[in-house]
């Protein structure tokens, strides 16, 4: 695949904090369009990765790029490439719907007409109509969750980074925010999303499975669960931490 037809590219990507290898040389190719699932278990290296990916925090070794942009060189430029919704919500609980799309125009610079219409375009989408005046604390978790998408996507970035987007949401808040995100998709935004769902990941075009900071395996969600001749992703998830630990123990 040639550079053009990447999102996102990293090679020997690492991070150190004091003597822990939080990341330890992931490489990885998402291509434009893709929905590119993060998997591992607590602590295994998904936020730092993608915050890395971001330019919110500066690798140890090894070089990554976004798009056409060097993650440690252009991190200005990849703020304003991509929509980042972080583990932690970014949303101001005592501003209202709107007074939170007002903001999140303002740090990008936007305003005027375009603005309005970007924001009621997104409001539309979250399907957030009559609750533009509603203070976001006082939004349930689905719905605070699209809000906080409809933040990230203001500015029409071309790639989406989600951590953990639908952690403790409902099972159809789920459903509903993950059909918004294969509509971006299908549109050519090119998504990569952490996961501790199984069922969402099972539906990314490609799963990338983390654990101690390395990648240890990458592909489809059929090719993995071809390649240990189990039935679901759930199985594969299991059966590779026990393997790593086993040798880990060793
Ligand atoms: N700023 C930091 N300083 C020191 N250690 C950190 C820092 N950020 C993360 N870590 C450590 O790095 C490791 C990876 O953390 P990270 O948050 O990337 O994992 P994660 O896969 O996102 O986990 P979770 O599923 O719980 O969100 C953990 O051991 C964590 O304690
Ligand atoms: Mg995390």
């Amino acid at each position: 695949m040639t550079k053009r037809e990447l999102a996102i590219e990293c090679r020997d990507l690492s991070k150190k904090f004091g003597d822990h290898m939080a990341v330890d040389q992931i490489s990885l190719s998402i291509p434009k369009g893709a929905i590119y699932g993060f998997l591992g278990p607590n602590g295994s290296g998904k936020s730092t990765t993608i915050r890395m990916i971001c330019g919110l925090m500066t690798p140890t070794s090894g070089q990554g790029r976004v798009l056409d942009y060097d993650i440690v060189k252009d991190t200005e430029i990849i703020k304003h490439q991509i929509g980042y919704m972080s583990q932690r919500f970014s949303l101001y609980e005592d501003l209202t719907v709107r007074e939170n799309l007002d903001f999140y125009a303002g740090i990008y610079g936007l305003g005027g007409q375009l603005a309005e219409d970007r924001k009621q375009e997104l409001i539309r989408m979250a399907g957030l109509e009559g609750r533009e005046n509603q203070l976001a604390s006082s939004l349930s978790g689905g719905w605070k969750q699209r809000l906080a998408l409809s933040c990230a996507l203001l500015h029409e970035p071309d790639i989406l980074i989600l951590d953990e987007p639908t952690a403790g949401v409902d099972p159809v808040s789920r459903r509903i925010f993950w059909s918004v995100i294969r509509t971006l998709a299908v549109k050519g935004i090119s998504i990569l999303v952490s996961t501790h769902y199984m069922d969402e990941a099972e539906t990314c075009d490609r799963i990338g499975f983390i654990f101690f900071g390395k990648l240890l395996v990458e592909g489809t969600p059929q090719d993995l669960k071809e390649k240990y001749g189990l039935s679901s992703l759930e199985e594969v998830f299991v059966y590779l931490v026990q393997q790593e630990e086993r040798s880990q123990s060793r």
